[in-house]
């Protein structure tokens, strides 16, 4: 999918600390033996389902931002439920600790070893198992690629309710242990109602050994959570399910998943446009709800500093509003990633306003009325409508490049929020001034940039940076959990807690929660064997 820092740029180069520092590894775990890896091969089918050679296992212990990175020997590739069962069994015996993991998009360090966790990795469990035309519902192993799902689904008329930048790498069963949100949650929802069955192998079995049904006779040893329904409504006791949607690894590992499909919209129309503040930006986000009402599809929002960022920072992306960038209507490259008005027509704000509908006319005729009132009220300053899918997909590029451009650029310290909307891009302005009063100013490489779901209350903070420095994070963390906390928001809108919130859930859940949270992790996973260090705060 994305390409990063240049082959062979070390993390050390961009001075990256052990981010686990604190985190000691728990010895009551076991090393990873000659045996173990025996049972493995013997279990998964000879070495293609065992990954232990050093480079090859370099993807597996490194995350996308290539930030965190652990020291796993092992990392398994299982094809079946039955075999991530066994591998369960086999590993809660040992007390081998076990790192989930999909595509390996996740932003938080929660999906790659802290220290020599075997890795199950997911990447072989790719079948779909059913689509139903009538129902629009979809059953897939959990390793299906979410861009590979939505192109099935849309040979059959539909739609994955969800997407995002990382869609050609990032795997449903990733997505749905992040409860990822992504760029239409305002119109689909989120996982939570378009999920409709899992199916869970736990690290221990539930049933009690005896007289049948014994855990032996049981699928996977009585260890596989068997709540793969497609329907649409059911109240048969605690909905179970939504207990593995977001939990990141942590009590179970999900084999498929059915998903409530979306009709493919026959009409999608997409505006860029410029916003002269933040102020504007809000008053678009409430104009776009009530005129687009029920065709509304996505509203995001970027500042000037991305714009600059992602034109100068990807290929052929571009901003035909700033004239940034060599993507299509731009005005050629080499603007530099300074911001507004760096090409001497940025606006502060960019908007991203879409409309999935049936009916191109009617869906057109709204969307223009919309854009003539946001001008006429001096919210917008300029746009542009996307006229081809190829116009649409160079605009999407410039918002979703975003965090592939920050990556590119240097160090990234990323921060996903939830906030009032309203004040939302306070945070923003109030970081960076906290930090160009220290000396951390544009003069020595820091943006403080923002951008993200507007339409959802979900702000991206990002702080670039040339090198991972320890003062310059110790004058934004806990600055920022800080702001979040005193305006009730969430230190996590979608990218879950991983390692590098974990001992931060405190900003954002109370005492009783957080003791109920471990309870539920101790009575499902006893030994703590599934993604140690991860989520919950340190005891
Ligand atoms: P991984 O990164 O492999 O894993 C994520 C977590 O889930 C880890 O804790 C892992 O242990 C666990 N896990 C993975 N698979 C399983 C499984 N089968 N069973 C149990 N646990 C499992 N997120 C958003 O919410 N919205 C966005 O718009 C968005 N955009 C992104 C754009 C880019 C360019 C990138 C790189 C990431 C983005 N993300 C976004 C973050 C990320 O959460 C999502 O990409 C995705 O949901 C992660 O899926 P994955 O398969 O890569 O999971
Ligand atoms: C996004 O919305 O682009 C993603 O959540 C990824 C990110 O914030 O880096
Ligand atoms: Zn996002």
């Amino acid at each position: 999918m994305i390409a990063l820092l240049a082959r062979g740029q070390k993390l050390a180069s961009l001075g990256a600390r052990a981010l686990h520092a604190g985190v000691q590894r728990d010895p009551a775990f076991s090393q990873l033996s000659d045996k173990d890896l025996a049972f493995f091969e013997q279990l998964l089918g000879g070495t293609s389902g065992v990954v232990t050679d050093s480079d090859a296992l370099e993807p597996y212990n490194r995350d996308w931002q290539k930030k965190y990175e652990g020291h796993s020997r092992v990392a398994l590739r299982p094809r079946t439920t039955e075999q991530v069962a066994e591998v369960l069994r086999y590993c809660s015996s040992r007390r081998l600790a076990v790192v989930p993991q999909g595509g390996n998009t996740g932003l938080v360090g929660g999906s790659v070893p802290v220290f020599d966790e075997v890795v199950l990795s997911t990447g072989a469990m790719n079948k779909i198992l059913h689509l139903d035309e009538v129902s629009g519902t979809l059953v897939a192993q959990a390793g299906c690629i979410l861009q590979a799902l939505d192109e099935a689904a849309a040979a059959r008329g539909f739609m994955m309710p969800l997407d995002l930048g990382a869609k050609g790498s990032c795997q449903v069963g990733g997505n749905v242990s992040t409860n990822a949100g992504g760029l239409r949650l305002v119109r689909y929802g989120s996982l939570h109602g378009s999920v409709l069955g899992l199916e869970v192998a736990l690290p221990e079995p539930m049933l009690p050994s005896g007289p049948a049904p014994t855990p032996a006779s049981a699928p996977g040893g009585g260890r596989v959570l068997d709540l793969l329904r497609t329907l649409r409504k059911d109240n048969t006791g605690y909905d179970l399910k939504q207990l593995f949607i977001g939990a990141e690894g942590t009590l179970g590992i999900v084999t498929a998943v059915a998903v409530q499909l979306a009709p493919r919209p026959a009409s999608v129309q997409l505006a860029l446009l410029a916003c002269p503040s933040f102020e504007a930006v809000t008053a678009t986000l409430r104009s776009a709800r009530r005129r687009l009402a029920e065709v509304l599809s996505a509203v995001e929002f970027l500042d000037a500093d991305c714009s600059a960022l992602a034109t100068t920072h990807l290929e052929g992306v571009g901003n035909p509003l700033s004239g940034e960038g060599g993507g299509e209507g731009g005005a050629g490259r080499g603007q530099g990633d300074a911001g507004a008005g760096a090409s001497g027509r940025g606006s502060p704000f960019y908007m991203l306003v879409e409309t999935h509908g049936s009916n191109a006319q009617h869906d057109q005729e709204k969307m223009e009325a919309f854009l003539e009132a946001a001008m006429a009220e001096g919210c917008v300053a300029d746009g542009t409508l996307a006229s081809s899918e190829a116009q649409a997909r160079a605009i999407w590029r410039l918002r979703e490049g975003i965090s592939e451009a920050l990556v590119r650029r240097g160090a990234v310290y990323k921060y996903d929020v939830s906030l009032p909307t309203a004040v939302m891009y306070d945070l923003v302005t109030a970081l960076r001034q906290r930090l160009e009063g220290a000396g951390y100013g544009a003069a020595a490489g820091v943006r403080v940039v923002g951008y993200g779901h507007i339409g959802d209350g979900n702000l991206h903070l990002n702080v670039s940076a040339p090198r991972y420095d320890d003062d310059l994070l110790g004058l934004i963390e806990p600055y920022v959990y800080e702001y979040v906390a005193r305006h009730n928001g969430s230190i996590s809108a979608e990218h879950g807690i991983g390692l590098m919130k974990a001992n931060c859930l405190s900003y954002s859940k109370g005492p009783v929660a957080i003791e109920l949270m471990r309870r539920i992790k101790g009575l499902v996973d006893p030994h703590g064997i599934l993604n140690p260090y991860k989520v919950l705060p340190k005891p």
